[in-house]
Formats: structure tokens, sequence, C-alpha cells
């Protein structure tokens, strides 16, 4: 669809309860914006869409970091995506994405989409998978702990956020797609109004700390009381675990495993390869289903490449096409290996063609180039290049991206 004929312009400070009624009316939220949603509004990266005084579409990107393979980088987090239900499918999403995907200093762009089908037709992929688990208590059965695992200790939120961003931290170098928190956003993560608690409990902050007494991992749950036909049935709702030590990391999955009461454990935000499923005996009883998560799209290919790092070493010239940003048309040559990549353009015969959005899916390491080949989204023209640089795209630990933004 064509971009519509409605003006498309910045947004004000000023304008930002409007700009989240808006959105909120079309994801069919009640909107209650408080003093740190406005401070950590970004009006000149908000843009909306008038029809005459009203506004009929918002989008906005938020200025904040992103772990790669490889470094942690700018990305632009997009979110707040949202047309007027009257004024739908008369091409507002579309013109608020090309001017947005034109204008990002960032060298990519980053979503969570509400619906599989609105993204890919500008130029965004998959490129992480979420796992949600499910899990029966009753019959995952947790290895029983051996050794001192050292102490699990819950402390209160007002002393957490230092001790929680350092985890953060620690996980981004290990995991490619977490988003980086400023203190402001650590504040509007570790927020708990109980009107948003829909009838669990206050947010438990639970840390681990290693045998010298360093917070070396961090869990936030929530409870939820239940009585079932025989017995007790409560929930727990696993909000976040970030602990890359492995005695923290157990300490914490078996403390919420064996939880009295408790019948069902959900946790919405695992990574494809997370390593719980080797501390119980019945990993099936996780109840694992999976999703995407991540939408990633190149806004500067050369940039975007260089940024990250590769698992194998690859030299190798691709050839990109994209319909909506047309700097990143034509042929690049990547060099890479796990300490240094450039990419430059090249008149060089290209060795892969591929659309950005194909470029954009494999990105952050989890999905192989050689997926999009089979279906004919990557070609190779020299052989053994496609094998080379799914090698090299590839990355030892999968993407896990901690929140819905
Ligand atoms: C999704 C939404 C933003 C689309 O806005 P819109 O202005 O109607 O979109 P456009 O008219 O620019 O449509 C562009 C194309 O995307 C398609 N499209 C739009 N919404 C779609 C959806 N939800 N699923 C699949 N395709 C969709 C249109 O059919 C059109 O396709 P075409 O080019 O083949 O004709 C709007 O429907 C909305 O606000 N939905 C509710 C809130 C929401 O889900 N926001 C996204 C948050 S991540």
């Amino acid at each position: 669809m064509a971009d519509s004929e409605f003006v498309v312009r910045v947004a004000t400070a000023a304008e930002h309860d409007r700009f989240v009624g808006l959105f909120a009316a079309a994801m069919m939220f009640e909107s209650s914006p408080d003093d740190l949603d406005r401070e950590l509004f970004e009006p000149e990266r908000a843009l909306v869409v008038m029809d005459g005084d009203e506004f009929v579409g918002t989008a906005k990107a938020m200025s904040r970091d992103l772990s790669v393979p490889g470094a942690v980088v700018p990305a632009a987090h997009v979110t707040a995506v949202g047309v007027r239900s009257t004024h739908r499918r008369q091409g507002i999403l579309s013109g608020l994405m090309g001017r947005q995907l034109r204008e990002v200093p960032e060298a990519l762009a980053v979503l969570w989409a509400s619906e599989s089908g609105i993204y890919g037709r500008f130029g965004y992929a998959p490129a992480a998978w979420v796992v949600s688990y499910e899990a029966d208590l009753h019959r995952v059965k947790p290895h029983p702990v051996r050794g001192d695992l050292g102490g699990v200790e819950e402390i209160r939120a007002e002393e957490a956020l230092p001790l929680l961003a350092r985890m953060l931290g620690e996980l981004q170098a290990r995991r490619p797609g977490v988003s980086g928190r400023s203190e402001q956003l650590w504040r509007k993560r570790l927020q708990d109004q109980p009107e948003h608690r829909g009838g669990m409990t206050a947010r438990h902050v639970l840390v681990h700390r290693d045998g010298a007494g360093i917070v070396d991992g961090y869990v936030l749950w929530r409870g939820k009381m239940g009585w079932g036909p025989t017995g007790p049935a409560s929930e727990v709702v696993v909000e976040e675990v970030v602990a890359v030590e492995p005695t923290a990391y157990h300490a914490l999955w078996y403390h919420l495993l064996t939880l009295d009461l408790a019948a069902k454990l959900e946790y919405g935000k695992a990574a494809v390869d997370e390593p719980l499923q080797q501390l119980v005996s019945s990993p099936v009883a996780l109840g694992r289903r999976v999703t995407e998560s991540l939408w990633v799209r190149l806004t500067d290919v050369p940039r975007a490449l260089a940024q990250r790092r590769y698992a194998t070493s690859v030299d190798v010239v691709i050839e990109v096409t994209d319909h909506l940003v047309e700097a990143n048309n034509g042929r690049f040559r990547l060099i890479g290996d796990t300490g240094h990549a450039s990419c430059e353009r090249s008149e060089s015969t290209p060795d892969l063609s591929m659309s950005v959005t194909e470029l954009a899916g494999a990105y952050l390491g989890a999905r192989p180039l050689a997926e999009f080949a089979a279906t004919g989204r990557v070609t190779e023209h020299t052989p053994g290049a496609l094998s080379a640089a799914t090698s090299a795209f590839g990355w030892p630990a999968a993407p896990v991206s901690l929140e819905i933004f």
C-alpha cells in the first residue's frame, strides 16, 4: 500500500499523553501515563500522523543499546506503533515506517511485533526466538542440589537497581538480543503498582550471592494463590532471570521450582538454548513453546555488519537489495572474525545475493543464512560461500530479549 496523504510530523513533549492515548486505543488498553513515562519520552524520536487536528497514527523509537554477536551497539527500539481504528488500511503505517527507517541514526532498528504479518514488508525479520514455559511443578523434578549452592536472598526493589543493572550488563556480554536499560528504564521496570498486578502478589526480587557475598544473579517473580480439587495449586510467574554463573543459575531456578504450594510455573523469556532443561529430570514437563521475539531491521547495512563480530573468519561480497532505504542497495565486502569486522562498498562479483530482510534475520546469529537459501531468498554465486557465511553469521549463544517493549 502506498503512503497516505496525511501529514506526518515529529511530536512535542507536551503531546506525550495524547500520543500514548492514541496508541493505547489502537492496542485496546487503558492508558495511565505517569511522570516517569513523560521523562522517558523522546519527542524528537516520536512521529505522529495528523488528520486535521486529530492524531490518527503514532510510532516512536527509544534510544537504547542492544547486545549483538560480540558487541553492544546502539539500536533504535521501535514501539508505540498504532493507527486510529477508523483510519486503518490507508497507508498510515507505511508512511510512518518509511520515514522512521530513513531517519534513524542507528545502524539497526528492533521491535517486538503484536502480529507476525505486519513488519516483514518493511524489511524487518524475526531474528530471535523466545521459549515460554508453562511448567507442571509436580512432574518437572529439578535435580537435587549437590554441595553448597550459596545463598538465595530476597531484597527490596529500592536497593536492587545497581545490583541488577550490573547483572544485565554481564548478560549482554554473553548473549545477543539483550536490551540495555538506563537508570530511568530500570525504575520503570521495577515499578509495581497494585492496580497492574492482575491478582498476583507484589514482585519478589531474589538475588544469589557467591561465597564472597557478591550478587551474581537475580530473579523477578510473583505468586498467585490457587486451590484445586486435590489441594494447593498456586502459580509462580517468573518475569526475569539473569544469572550468568552456573551456581547462581542453578540455585535460583531450584528455589523457584521447589516453592511450597505451587503447582505451575510460567516463564515467557527463555532462550532456545536455555540451560534450565539440563537441571530437571523431566524437561517435557517444562511445557515449552517457541515463538518469535525480536525483529531486526538493518537501516545502514555496512555499518551494522561491521558492528557485530563473526564466529569464524569470513571474507565475502554480498549483493543487497532494499526497496525502502536506497543507500543499502549494492555490493558490500564483509571481512570479519571473532575480534574485528569491516564492511565496505565493493564493485567485485558477488558471492551471495539477498535482500536486507534475510541479512536482518541472520544478524543476531540465531537463523542460518542456509535457511533462507533453502527457499531461494539467498542465492549463492560462489560455491562454498553460503556454507562459510552461514558459519560466520552463527553465534555460540542464542539471543534472548528479556522484555516486550
Ligand atoms: C497494525 C497497524 C499499525 C497497521 O496500520 P495501517 O495504517 O492500517 O497499515 P497500512 O495501511 O500502512 O498497511 C500497510 C500494509 O500492511 C498490511 N497490514 C496492516 N496491518 C496488518 C496486520 N495487522 N497484519 C497483516 N498485515 C497488515 C496492510 O494490509 C497493507 O498491506 P498491502 O501493502 O499489501 O496493502 C494498525 O492496524 C493498528 O494500529 N493495529 C493495532 C495496534 C497494533 O497492532 N500495532 C502494532 C504494534 S507492534
